[in-house]
């Protein structure tokens, strides 16, 4: 639905004005998210080779019940909820999987599918997504574990030592860091909210911190894609360390 000179004109699905390719912003979303919704589906109901030596795969952290004692399933299961409902809430990511998947609208100024009532995120269930600011407390709690692993990924048999696992965790959970820094939600909540900095107390390190999430949160698409391809990435690794299809070199 497209507006001018005070009428409305309806355009039919896929159509547009633009002479860009601005399907190339979708396909890259469909590809890269798609295949990663299903490599870490299928990883996570894999429930094996997702640990080696110190290192343990950021789709099983923490590792709940590895024993199975009192869950017969993958132990991904029993955690999966945590990250991925903070990337699902994401508003980023939302953007992103409804023009590419819903196609609702497919981009700016595309003529998206028809709707008998169009009630965006006000209505069940996408209301839902305002719960973002929750996932975003826990996923704070999980980037703890996370940052665990990777402390844990440099002790070798009780010895200070570095894989090239070792690396690859540590830049997966600085991509994360980065990730969960340039959150909108938490920007909202360290200053983004107040009306008058000077009014409030801690004023001048709320300012700071402010001005510190505002400027991570102008990247915060790509931290959202990088750290996406880390914590793919370390997994993948990790599997095939522990699979015995790769070995893990070790530097020190
Ligand atoms: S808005 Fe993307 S993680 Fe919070």
């Amino acid at each position: 639905m497209a507006e001018g000179s005070g009428s409305v004109v309806r355009v039919g699905f896929g159509e547009t004005q633009r002479r860009d390719a601005w399907w190339s912003e979708v396909l890259p979303v469909i590809i890269f998210l798609g295949g990663f919704g299903v490599y870490a589906t299928l990883r996570a109901f894999e429930g094996a080779y997702y640990e080696w030596g110190p290192y343990l795969s950021p789709f099983y952290s923490p590792l709940i019940d590895a024993t199975h004692r009192y869950w017969p399933f993958s132990p991904a299961l029993l955690i999966l909820a945590g990250p991925l409902g903070f990337r699902v809430t994401c508003y980023y990511y939302r953007k992103a999987y409804y023009r590419a998947f819903f196609f609702d609208p497919p981009s700016c100024a595309v003529g998206e599918r028809s709707h008998r009532k169009y009630c965006g995120e006000t209505s069940f269930p996408f209301i839902l997504q305002n719960i973002h600011r929750y996932f975003m407390y826990l996923a704070l709690v999980f980037l703890g574990f996370l940052w665990y692993d990777t402390i844990r990924a440099f002790r070798f048999d009780g010895h200070f030592g570095i894989g090239v696992g070792t690396l690859v965790l540590l830049a997966n959970i600085v991509l994360l860091t980065l990730y969960f820094l340039s959150c909108h939600s938490l920007r909202h909540l360290v200053g983004g909210k107040l009306d008058c900095f000077s009014c409030t107390g801690f004023n001048r390190k709320r300012h700071g911190m402010w001005k510190g999430a505002s400027s991570l949160n102008e990247r915060h698409m790509l931290f959202a894609w990088l750290s996406l391809f880390s914590v793919g990435f370390a997994d993948f690794y990790i599997r095939m360390v522990a699979a015995g299809v790769i070995r893990d070199i070790r530097i020190l």
